[in-house]
């Protein structure tokens, strides 16, 4: 028997335009979006006066359950998906990352067993963390299984870190296959040698991990990257860009034309440097990710990349290490596990600092936190709107409710929060994936296993990635043969 929910009164906002409309869903999709409908018969009624009906965000940068330097991120697929379904975000899109020499396929079984528990949907990346005629092969396996993304860290030497011949192997090949490099772009070899140079000079503690790990070589690498992808001629798309040494590379790129998107994480658009000076070692050590948080500078440069569109969309990276974890760097700042959270607070805080202060409107809003990564990562309308036939992935945000940021209070799995204390207005009140509520009245309505993979289809051409770029809509599809789909 099929459910039927309508949604009334609210404002129906997407990355295009808000007007007050009512949402008709029907199991798993929205069925009309009109000025008024009429309660069917039998029909559930949610009252959204007062409220904007959003497309649930999409958080496309999270490591649940991640096993990163000798331990493991401590939200898992379930815990993390039903956080940030308290936030407002439905979908996350996650990295499968081999370890060097693993078959790409077998991880991506590991990572599917480990999601099967997801409380909303989710998709993957894949890394390339080695190279060779396996590596190769697999790409092609790994993208008709629906991953359309490969992820290269051009960081974390000794581990997960590719160099240029990869880059541009790897490059190649995703271009053949319609897929979308992404890039996590520090100068890793500058990084070690940065990293081994306090420590020689006595420098142990968190501090030594931003001195390490300046804007030059991020902007270096990110720099490098474009450069590989517009002589390959391959989208790129650079995660977590923290400074304005990167960003101006992407700037420089797309303006020449370059198909190159950049991320910032919500992260570094609000927390600065002088997080490494709290003298209380946990405390700064729970701010150790890569790269490292900037100063006030540079993040005025981020904020002007967001509102101007050189930055298409603000994800978390939510890597979520303990207390207990993190001192496993108590007597070397370069065993401290990189990484920090935000998959909860995402939306609110970007609502808060960039809706509330007039930075950026509803609709940018939409498309940052959502539509850009749904049409980015090819799974738009599916997800990333409010239209006709697209899966009923909803929230109903309240811009008057506010909310103080605690690790006392949050759902996410961690005993701190780089948001601790801070009091934002504009949260979620109801939040809906695929049809069903899964978080209304400050409380979670979640179910393990509730999510399903979102399959990606490669794209059909570059002209067809470009063309996202530009914020057109995909052309025809054509597929190899000329023919259309
Ligand atoms: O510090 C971070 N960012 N940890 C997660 C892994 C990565 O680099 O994305
Ligand atoms: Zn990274
Ligand atoms: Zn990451």
């Amino acid at each position: 028997m099929s459910e039927t929910t309508l949604i009334r009164g609210g404002t129906v906002v997407t990355a295009l335009r808000a007007w007050r409309a009512d949402v008709l869903v029907v199991d798993h999709k929205i069925a009309a979006v009109e000025e008024t409908i009429a309660l069917p018969t039998g029909a559930r009624l949610i009252d959204a006066d007062g409220t904007f009906v959003m497309p649930g965000g999409i958080d496309p940068h999270t490591h649940m359950e991640l096993p990163f330097m000798g331990t493991v991120s401590k939200d898992d697929f379930y815990t993390g998906t039903a956080a940030a379904a308290s936030g407002g975000t439905t979908m996350i899109i996650d990295f499968v990352i081999p370890s060097p020499g693993e078959s790409l396929m077998h991880a991506l079984d590991v990572w599917r067993g480990r999601a099967a528990k997801a409380a909303t949907d989710y998709s993957f990346h894949m890394a390339i963390t080695w190279w060779s005629d396996l590596v190769r092969a697999e790409m092609g396996k790994v993208t008709a299984a629906g991953v359309n993304s490969f992820k290269h860290f051009m960081a974390y030497k000794g581990a997960i870190m590719v160099d240029d011949a990869v880059l541009v192997q790897s490059f190649m090949h995703a271009r053949d296959l319609g897929a979308i490099c992404t890039v996590h772009a520090e100068h890793g070899d500058l990084v070690v040698h940065l990293q081994n140079e306090m420590f020689a000079r006595g420098i142990t503690g968190p501090e030594g991990h931003p001195q390490s790990r300046p804007p030059e070589v991020e902007g270096e690498a990110c720099n490098r990257a474009l450069r590989i992808a517009q002589v390959v001629g391959v989208p790129l798309y650079v995660v977590h860009t923290s400074c304005s040494d990167a960003m101006d590379a992407i700037a420089r790129a797309q303006s020449e034309g370059q198909c190159a998107f950049g991320e910032s994480l919500i992260q570094h658009l609000v927390v600065n440097d002088s997080v490494y000076r709290d003298t209380n070692w946990d405390r700064a050590a729970h701010h150790v990710m890569s790269p490292p948080f900037r100063s006030p500078e540079h993040q005025a440069a981020l904020w002007r990349g967001v509102q101007s569109g050189t930055i298409s969309v603000i994800g978390t990276d939510h890597c979520v290490f303990d207390t207990a974890q993190k001192r496993a760097g108590i007597s070397d700042f370069r065993a401290i596990p990189n990484g920090t959270g935000g998959v909860e607070d995402r939306m609110s805080v970007l609502w808060h600092h960039g809706v509330g202060t007039g930075r950026l409107t509803p609709s940018q809003f939409v498309a940052l936190t959502s539509t850009n990564a749904a049409r980015i990562f090819n799974c738009h309308p599916q997800k990333g709107t409010i239209a006709v036939g697209s899966d009923a992935d909803i929230v109903l945000w309240d811009p008057c409710k506010t909310r103080t940021i605690s690790a006392k209070t949050q759902q996410q799995k961690n005993d701190f929060n780089v948001f601790e204390g801070m009091t934002v207005k504009g949260n979620a009140a109801l939040t809906m994936s695929r049809g069903r509520v899964v978080w209304s009245d400050d409380c979670l309505h979640t179910e393990a296993g509730w999510g399903r993979f979102v399959p990606r289809k490669p794209f059909a051409d570059f002209a067809q990635s470009l063309a996202l770029r530009h914020g057109l809509n995909a052309p025809t599809r054509v597929n190899r043969k000329g023919v259309s789909e």
